[in-house]
């Protein structure tokens, strides 16, 4: 009913020409996503076949064949530089992941994780920045633990205090080794999940903020902006291919 309400709606206010569009649209969008669940199947057995324990492993996966069904909203070399450091420091037990939409970078981290990691992503349905995830994936993102690893998705607004009560629950009082900030990417939205988040984060973990490179002004994106601020009072470092990129970026600080 709400389609056909929405569609005589578009039919008055726009036209038939503007039906068929949409029309158009929506069938291509509902195409890509069949195809795209077909190949799920095929991605979860390399995945348990050849499980990739590496950074560069999982890079290569992500950006396979196999691996365009989750591939990351990422610079490739940025993504690498960052679980080499985050594994550099031995495998993450808890990790927080904020923004997680195809899935590629919660790949990342449960492969370079601890066998027995408990691994939290909280992901906005329809939320900006990316628009979340189709619930047929949730299967698919358990599906990256490996056995004695355990990955919990929170569809859900981080801003929301009952997110932040959902992921201590998880935790139960132990805190996090990595927190990666993905989310919502103003610049009050991000500086909130800093603020929420950052608490849980045990002395000298990680945290990494996404989008830190200087994006065009009339971009909605202000990572860079929050970036300059925290990471004066902290030990970082900044993974970017290309300054003149205009988009992506990573931060990583280490919690004092
Ligand atoms: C850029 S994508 C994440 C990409 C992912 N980390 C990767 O590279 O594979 C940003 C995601 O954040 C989600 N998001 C935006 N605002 C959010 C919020 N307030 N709480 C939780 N998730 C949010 C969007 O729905 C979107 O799926």
């Amino acid at each position: 009913m709400r389609l056909l309400h929405r569609t005589v709606q578009v039919l008055r206010e726009q036209g038939p020409v503007a039906v068929a569009v949409k029309a158009g649209w929506t069938i291509r969008n509902e195409l890509r996503h069949a195809s795209e669940r077909r190949r799920a199947p095929a991605l979860l057995r390399h995945l348990h076949a050849d499980p990739p324990r590496t950074p560069q492993a999982v890079t290569d996966l992500l950006w396979s064949p196999a691996g365009a069904l989750v591939r990351p909203d990422q610079v490739r070399s940025e993504l690498e530089g960052l679980l080499r450091a985050v594994a550099g420091e031995g495998r993450p037990r808890r990790i927080l992941e904020i923004g997680t939409h195809n899935g590629g970078t919660l790949l990342g981290w449960s492969a370079i994780a601890a066998d027995d990691a408990t691994i939290i992503s909280l992901d906005l349905p329809l939320g900006a920045y990316g628009g979340g995830y189709r619930e047929w994936r949730a299967p698919i993102y358990r599906g990256f633990a490996r056995a004695g690893q355990s990955i919990h998705l929170l569809r859900a607004d981080s801003h929301e205090p009952s997110s932040l009560r959902q992921v201590e629950a998880i935790l139960r009082a132990e805190p996090l080794d990595f927190l990666f900030i993905d989310g919502d990417h103003s610049y009050s939205g991000v500086r909130q999940d800093y603020q929420m988040y950052a608490p849980l984060v045990r002395a000298s973990g990680l945290i990494a903020f996404h989008d830190i490179a200087h994006h065009p002004p009339r971009a909605a994106t202000q990572v860079d902006r929050f970036w300059r601020e925290v990471k004066a009072g902290h030990d970082h470092t900044e993974f970017i291919r290309d300054p003149a990129q205009g988009w992506a970026g990573i931060g990583l600080i280490r919690v004092q």
